[in-house]
């Protein structure tokens, strides 16, 4: 059974009609990346970082997969294949999509997370600073997602899944942020076959032995229908 690993970042879910990040003016949803995805911006304003993310929420929640989300979850139904979703996104669409196999290294704005005690709970649709954590008591809480100078998670999972792998994948990410941009250069060094699908060449598309440019909608289903035939 072959193995493989996708990876998945912003531009899977542009079609969902969710925004990707690297705006050519350096906002997100007109704030600056520091104020509202570092830990030192949420200490300095939980109010503002909370209802950015409280609005982040809503919008995942009103989206829908789409065909490349159903795309990679038929895959994983497919029993020549086995597949892992590594996705840097913070939205469910492809739990949604169907996908079983799915780790969240960026974290996931359906969980909630206490700063002061590390306790997890799903998270309401709305979050506020005043809220306590369930466990601790704390007015610390916070949404479960990865910022800035955080390390990612379940990284010893998916670095061993790359060692294992057969074939890379990446999709929709621009291969900005490190260390999901550095996941090519991993699979490669052990061996497997490596493939980027996006939009636009990413920053680091020579390092693919195969690249494929346009959206992800067309060219996910037609690569799974590919393999799976
Ligand atoms: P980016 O916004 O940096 O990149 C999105 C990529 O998707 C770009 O290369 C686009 O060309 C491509 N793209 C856009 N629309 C597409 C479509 N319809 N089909 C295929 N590709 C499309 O997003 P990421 O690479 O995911 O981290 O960003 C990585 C991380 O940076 C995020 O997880 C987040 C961010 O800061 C944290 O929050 C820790």
């Amino acid at each position: 059974m072959a193995k493989i690993v996708v990876l998945t970042g912003a531009g899977i879910s542009a079609e969902s009609g969710i925004r990707t990040f690297r705006a050519s003016d350096g906002l997100w949803e007109d704030h600056r990346i520091e104020d509202v995805a570092t830990p030192e911006g949420w200490l300095r304003n939980p109010i503002l970082v909370h209802r950015f993310y409280n609005m982040r929420r809503k919008a995942a929640a009103e989206a829908t997969p789409n065909p490349a989300h159903l795309a990679l979850a038929a895959l994983e139904g497919d029993p020549r294949h086995e597949v892992l979703i590594v996705t840097q996104n913070v939205d469910d669409l492809h739990e949604r999509a169907g996908s079983q196999r799915v780790i969240h290294m960026h974290g996931t704005l359906t969980g909630a997370l206490c700063h002061a005690c590390g306790f997890r709970w799903p998270a309401p649709p709305e979050m506020h600073h005043t809220d306590a954590c369930p466990a601790c008591g704390a007015h610390t809480t916070r949404p479960d997602i990865v910022w800035f100078g955080e390390m990612p998670y379940r990284m010893e999972e998916i670095w061993s899944a790359l060692r294992a792998a057969d074939l890379f994948v990446s999709i929709g990410t621009s291969g900005n942020v490190y260390p999901a941009a550095g996941f090519v250069q991993d699979a490669s060094r052990a061996g497997a076959e490596t493939l980027e699908l996006n939009l636009d060449p990413s920053t680091g598309s020579d390092w693919f032995d195969e690249a494929r440019h346009g959206p992800a909608s067309e060219l996910v289903p037609q690569w799974v229908r590919e393999i799976c035939s």
